[in-house]
């Protein structure tokens, strides 16, 4: 069955002309980019998208840096997309991916455990709250489950 993920390149992989080597990447390990576009989150929209990390001490330079720029969401199907999707951008911690997941994506155009380039939904339940967060008025709720 197919499944759908949410991807976001985030300012740094916008900025650091990384969008294209990001797209391949996708593209050669068999995921289908249903929609795609480029947002500029603002405070509240950024605050909502990682409302689930509102108490964390990184919170207020994470939301800092994902509205430092545009990013670009991105719905991903291939079965198994969740799982796959995580695989292939690596750890959060883009400086540990350099050294234990070369080959990923976050290896390849992030810095740190906050400048890690991209992001990936982490299960079913925020792949459809993330999936209607950035592109609600395209979707049936149908759509991002199997079918
Ligand atoms: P992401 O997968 O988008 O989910 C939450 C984001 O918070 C994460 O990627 C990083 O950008 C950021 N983040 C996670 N952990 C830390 C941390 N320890 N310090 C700073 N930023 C972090």
């Amino acid at each position: 069955a197919q499944e759908r993920t949410l991807a976001m390149i985030k300012p740094d992989g916008l900025q650091g002309n990384y969008m294209d080597q990001i797209k391949a990447a996708i593209l050669e390990a068999g995921f289908e980019i249903v929609e795609e576009s480029t947002f500029q989150l603002d405070f509240e929209k950024a605050s909502l998208f990682y409302a689930e990390h509102s108490g964390k001490t990184f919170f207020q330079s994470l939301i800092a840096y994902i509205t430092s720029g545009p990013v670009l969401a991105m719905v991903l199907e291939k079965p198994n997309a969740i799982l796959e999707w995580r695989a292939l951008i690596g750890p959060t911690n883009a400086s540990k991916a350099k050294v234990s997941h070369p080959r990923s994506i976050r290896a390849m155009c992030g810095m740190d455990s906050e400048r890690n380039c991209v992001h990936g939904s982490d299960s079913p339940q925020s792949a459809r709250r993330e999936i209607l967060f950035f592109f609600g008025d395209k979707m049936n709720l149908s759509d991002f489950e199997k079918h």
